[in-house]
């Protein structure tokens, strides 16, 4: 059960990484996620991200799929449906290793740096919410 207190805390710590994700953090993040994770830097390799413009391409789209989510927290039902959205785009490439969307969320919960304890609050709800759809 995330709590409210919690919620308004990735907000609050999301909304001062989000807002220079375009100009340095998205690709900041997309970097330091492929040095941790192997299959996850082949997958999108194997997709096409193999320079540092498609790099920043994809982190814009993931930013912005979060943002969505981290927006949504507080309705459950608005929530649920992006995360399936989400999920569906990943399943129609094959991509349904969990362990792997856990690393993804491992990797932000580390690269945000505050409030870790909220963040995991909030990642496990909504890695809960992606196993039910994978
Ligand atoms: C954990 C949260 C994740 C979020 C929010 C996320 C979000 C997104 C978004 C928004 C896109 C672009 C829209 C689309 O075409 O689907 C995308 C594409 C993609 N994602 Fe994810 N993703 C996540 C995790 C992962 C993981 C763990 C992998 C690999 C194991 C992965 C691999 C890919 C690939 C290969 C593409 C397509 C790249 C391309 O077409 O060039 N994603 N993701």
């Amino acid at each position: 059960m995330v709590t409210a207190e919690e919620k308004a805390l990735v907000q609050q710590t999301w909304a001062l990484v989000y807002c220079t994700w375009e100009s340095k953090n998205g690709v900041k993040f997309y970097e330091k996620m492929f040095a941790a994770s192997t299959p996850i830097k082949e997958a999108f390799e194997s997709f096409g991200t193999t320079n540092i413009e498609e790099m920043k391409r994809q982190a814009i789209l993931f930013g912005d799929m979060l943002n969505s989510f981290i927006l949504a927290l507080n309705d459950e039902d608005a929530l649920k449906c992006k995360i399936q959205g989400m999920i569906a785009t990943h399943k129609k490439r094959n991509i349904r290793n969990m362990g792997l969307f856990k690393v993804a969320m491992q990797q932000l919960i580390a690269f945000v740096g505050t409030e870790k304890a909220a963040w995991t609050s909030v990642t496990d709800a909504i890695l809960a919410q992606m196993k039910t759809n994978l």
